[in-house]
C-alpha cells in the first residue's frame, strides 16, 4: 500500500489513532514533533483540522480524516465515502442565556470559526447577518459585545455553560469522515479500497 493520509493533529487525533490501530494499521507513536511521518507504505501528514480538506482536494494527500463541520465550511471538492462515527459534536447557534430573540435585531452579528456555515444558515432563514471571523474561543465574543451570538461546535456543552451561553438552534451534527481525493479514488483504487475497507470494518 502506498498512500499519503492527511490527519488533524487536533481533537480528532486520538480517535483517528484508535481507529487505525483497531483496523490493524500502523500509526505513528506520537513522540516527537515530526509532521510528516512515513511508515509501512503509508505517509501521514499531521495538519490543522481545517487544512485536511485542502491537502486532500489538491492531491497532496490521497485521503484524510476531517470533521463534517470542517467539510461543511471548506466546501472542498473531495469524496466523502465513509462516516467514521467518532468526534461527534453539533454545530449550533448559541447566545447569552436569557437574551432576547435574535430576530429582534435588524442585522444579527455572529462570531464564528465557521463564516460560510454561519452566513448560509442565517441567509437561509432570511435573517440579515454580519459575520465576525475568529480563530477560536468564540464563546467570549457575545459577553464582550463583539457579537450577538456565535456559531460553533458543541461537544459536552461545558464551554457554553461556563461562558453564560445557551444553544438556541441546531445547524448540523458532525462526526469524523474519511475523505478521498477524486483523482486518487480512481488512480489508486486498490490501495484506497483496502484502507477504506479496513477502516469500515473497524467502525462496525
Ligand atoms: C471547541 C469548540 C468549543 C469547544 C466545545 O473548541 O470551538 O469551544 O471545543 O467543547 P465542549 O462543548 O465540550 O465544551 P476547541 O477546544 O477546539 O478550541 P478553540 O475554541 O480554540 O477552537
Amino acid at each position: 500500500m502506498s498512500l499519503t493520509i492527511a490527519l488533524s493533529k487536533g481533537k480528532l487525533l486520538p480517535g483517528s489513532e484508535a481507529l487505525f490501530r483497531k483496523a490493524g494499521l500502523d500509526f505513528p507513536n506520537g513522540e516527537g514533533r515530526k509532521l510528516v511521518v512515513a511508515m509501512d507504505g503509508l505517509r501521514f501528514l499531521f495538519v490543522k483540522d481545517g487544512d485536511v480538506p485542502t491537502y486532500v482536494e489538491y492531491g497532496v494527500a490521497d485521503c484524510g480524516v476531517a470533521g463534517r463541520d470542517t467539510l461543511l465550511e471548506a466546501q472542498s471538492d473531495v469524496y466523502e465515502p465513509l462516516d467514521l462515527g467518532f468526534g461527534r459534536c453539533r454545530l449550533v447557534v448559541a447566545r447569552p442565556r436569557g437574551a432576547s430573540a435574535l430576530e429582534s435585531a435588524s442585522t444579527v452579528r455572529v462570531a464564528t470559526k465557521y463564516p460560510r456555515v454561519a452566513a448560509a444558515h442565517f441567509q437561509s432563514r432570511g435573517v440579515s447577518v454580519e459575520v465576525v471571523k475568529l480563530m477560536g474561543s468564540v464563546e467570549i465574543a457575545p459577553g464582550l459585545g463583539l457579537a450577538d451570538c456565535i456559531v460553533d461546535v458543541v461537544e459536552t456543552g461545558r464551554t457554553l455553560v461556563e461562558n453564560g451561553l445557551e444553544a438556541v438552534e441546531d445547524i448540523a451534527v458532525s462526526t469524523a469522515r474519511f475523505v478521498v481525493n477524486r483523482a486518487s479514488y480512481h488512480a489508486r483504487r486498490e490501495d484506497v479500497t483496502f484502507l477504506m475497507g479496513a477502516l469500515q470494518k473497524a467502525v462496525a
